[in-house]
């Protein structure tokens, strides 16, 4: 009798791991032979203005590892604009702000998509691609944003304002996701709140971008109390005394950080904005109010450009290196794994988003 009630139990059939279905490969020569020498050198001339020459022996051998493993495991590198320079200029197929990253991640035609940024960019990139392997090279690297909310608080946030359309920043968990109606980016955030056609909108967890946000629209923005730890260390006395030393300085900043310094800047946007407008409007000396690798990674395609350099690293972006995406290739971890039901609804927030017309 047992053993037929065991022989009855519904087969349950075990997801393979990445790993698994792919293989680990070992080790390649990290070496910096006269072939690797000759092999980066076009890739050195991108960075020689931040990495000198004397560090490039160290990084041209990972660069070269990455190069080839990419081919090999028909792998992208999708990267943020807060990547260190080496990981930018050298080994990433697509970079960009949250929301080119997000739109180029519908594209791809690759077997597995290697995130360049935090963990909250590799869920939206599965979120987008769920037959892929998508990989980041450290699971740790967070995000204050995304740990300032749970989807308790937007189910609480939903009671205490039935009605009101819920519009969550990018910078959130997918089970944050999964609880809103829409998805936004500092790229998008204006034009997606106005297509809800709404009087109000909560806007969360960001408050300072919400805050940026009403000052650009009629909508009623209501928010939370979240904020970016990197941004909000800024100050508008800091700026101020930038311009005391410096009068004809052009100050241009990420709508995360908080209101007194947007009112010191010349112009406010997200990453890719602030890189576009630098390239239209060339400025002779600007300040850039946000991750420190965002200037080091677009100066070179400003050298009319002198870029001042007061910034704050993310701790987060800064855990991604290039020995790390290396092991990533070599041992196809770690995988973002979503909750199907989870994903299901998170894909939904994330796709309104990416297929708006704005
Ligand atoms: P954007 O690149 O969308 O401006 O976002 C900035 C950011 O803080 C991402 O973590
Ligand atoms: Fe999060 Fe701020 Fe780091 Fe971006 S810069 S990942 S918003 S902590």
């Amino acid at each position: 009798m047992a053993q037929t009630a065991v022989l009855d139990r519904p087969r349950t059939r075990r997801v393979l791991s990445a790993a698994e279905r792919f293989g680990i490969l070992p080790m390649p020569d990290l070496s910096f032979t006269p072939e690797v020498a000759r092999e980066t050198a076009h890739l050195y001339e991108r960075v020689k203005h931040v990495i000198p020459a004397i560090e490039w022996p160290v990084h041209a051998p990972y660069v070269k590892a990455i190069n080839d493993l990419k081919k090999v495991r028909n792998a992208v590198i999708l990267a943020h604009n807060y990547q260190t320079p080496e990981i930018y200029n050298c080994v990433a197929d697509v970079v960009g702000d949250s929301f080119a990253l997000a739109r180029e991640a519908t594209k791809t035609d690759a077997d597995v998509i290697i995130q360049g940024g935090v963990h909250f960019m590799a869920e939206t990139s599965k979120l987008l691609n769920p037959d892929k392997v998508v990989l980041i090279p450290d699971s740790r690297a967070g995000c204050s944003l995304s740990d300032s909310i749970t989807a308790a608080d937007v189910r609480m946030m939903r009671r205490k304002h039935p009605g009101v359309p819920v519009a969550v920043y990018v910078n959130t968990s997918a089970e944050v996701k999964a609880e809103a109606d829409i998805c936004l980016t500092s790229g998008n955030a204006v034009a997606v709140v106005e297509s809800l056609g709404a009087p109000e909108v909560m806007v969360l967890p960001d408050q300072y971008l919400a805050a940026w946000i009403a000052t650009q629209t009629k909508v009623k923005i209501i928010t939370w109390n979240g904020a970016c730890e990197v941004h909000e260390r800024f100050t508008g006395e800091e700026i101020r005394r930038l311009r005391e030393d410096d009068p004809d300085v052009t100050v241009i900043a990420h709508p995360e950080c908080p209101p007194d310094v947007l009112k010191e800047a010349d112009f406010t946007g997200s990453t890719a904005k602030m890189a576009d407008y630098i390239k239209v409007n060339k400025p002779k000396r600007v300040v850039m109010i946000t991750e420190c690798s965002m200037a080091d990674n677009i100066a070179s395609l400003s050298p009319e450009t002198e870029f001042l350099r007061p910034c704050n690293l993310c701790p987060h972006m800064k855990r991604i290196t290039l020995p790390k995406i290396l092991d990533s290739l070599l041992t196809m971890q770690e995988e973002i794994v979503i909750d199907p039901a989870v994903a299901e609804r998170a894909r939904l927030s994330v796709e309104r988003m990416v297929h708006l017309k704005i």
